[in-house]
């Protein structure tokens, strides 16, 4: 018979493996015994990050048809396919943390859980591709680097193979912009209205504030996140004004200057009114993003019943 005190023992001695884990630098597997809030924030981050990269093939997948050679066709053909491939790791991730795929992807179409704002953002012309590519894939490998070090074995183990992948799209968008930047006036003119239209949303896909980011601190002793927002951002920032200049274009802020005190770059204050209302559902695109991922859901049905009932037979033809 156990008694009270031996049960709040064992429970003890699983949060100390689970502290001992952490402080370690170890990995925590599916195997290990969590703590619920280490467990929710993880699947809701890994959630967060699986409906974004689903999501994120929509604004690119807008160009498949239309990119103007074989070349630059095949190229976004692999890098939207690579996406939907980051969404699938994601969501088995999350599986390993007890979380229901089918119900992950309800939450996603009935608004209960968010991707990256980035997406809520249209794009209008090629360049917009590049400039994809280049700020906001760049600015996910910035966030994403970092969690290949997560505590979460799973989680860490598929940003290892995501963010090879995510650098190469960072280089795709870097090598169109750069052969439209050789072209004409027009395709220069594209490239700088792109970039225009896509820095301060980018520089938004690393989270609010410091100050205004209340699950940081938590994440941080969790291991879960080791750099706060704040940081990555400006991290962001550093990395990308040496790879404008090299392009050849401007980001729209007066403000942008290098700091030779503090050894980064100051820049100029981010729209958080504009940040909360695309969250909450208002920004370009979000009504349209949302009700294209339930249209897909809808007409891929018969592809899941179907699957499923060719798997029942077949365990019924191994039972038998
Ligand atoms: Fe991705
Ligand atoms: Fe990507």
């Amino acid at each position: 018979m156990t008694t009270v005190e031996e049960s709040t023992m064992d429970e003890s001695a699983l949060e100390r493996h689970f502290e001992a884990t952490i402080a370690a630098d170890n990995r925590l597997e599916p195997r290990d015994w969590l703590p619920e809030g280490y467990r929710k924030t993880m699947i809701r981050q890994i959630a967060q990050h699986a409906h974004s990269e689903i999501i994120g093939m929509q604004p690119e997948g807008n160009w498949i048809t239309r990119a103007p050679s074989l070349r630059r066709k095949a190229v976004l053909l692999a890098k939207v396919q690579d996406e939907a491939g980051h969404g699938l790791y994601l969501y088995s991730a999350a599986e390993t943390l007890g979380a229901d795929r089918a119900d992950l992807t309800d939450r996603l179409i009935n608004g209960r859980q968010k991707y990256s704002s980035i997406f809520n953002y249209p794009t209008l012309t090629f360049a917009d591709v590049g400039v994809v590519g280049w700020l906001v894939d760049g600015a996910a490998i910035c966030n994403q680097v970092p969690l290949c070090r997560s505590s979460y074995g799973p989680y860490a183990r598929a940003m290892v193979r995501i963010c090879k992948e995510e650098s190469f799209h960072q280089r795709q968008g870097y090598e169109l912009l750069m052969t439209m930047m050789r072209g004409t006036d027009a395709q220069r003119d594209m490239v700088q209205d792109a970039v225009n239209r896509w820095w301060w949303p980018s520089l938004m896909m690393f989270g609010p504030p410091d100050a205004d980011s209340p699950n940081t601190a938590q994440s941080m002793a969790w291991k879960v996140k080791r750099h706060t927002n704040d940081e990555l951002r400006q991290r962001f920032v550093d990395m990308s004004v040496p790879q404008a200049e090299a392009l050849g274009v401007t980001f729209p802020d007066p403000d942008l200057r290098w700091n030779a005190e503090r050894g980064h770059h100051d820049f100029g204050e981010i729209d958080w009114a504009e940040f909360k209302q695309v969250l909450k559902g208002n920004g370009p695109c979000n009504a349209e993003r949302v009700a294209h991922r339930r249209a897909a859901q809808d007409d891929g049905a018969w592809v899941r019943e179907a699957a499923s009932a060719h798997a029942a037979k077949n365990a019924g033809r191994i039972g038998a």
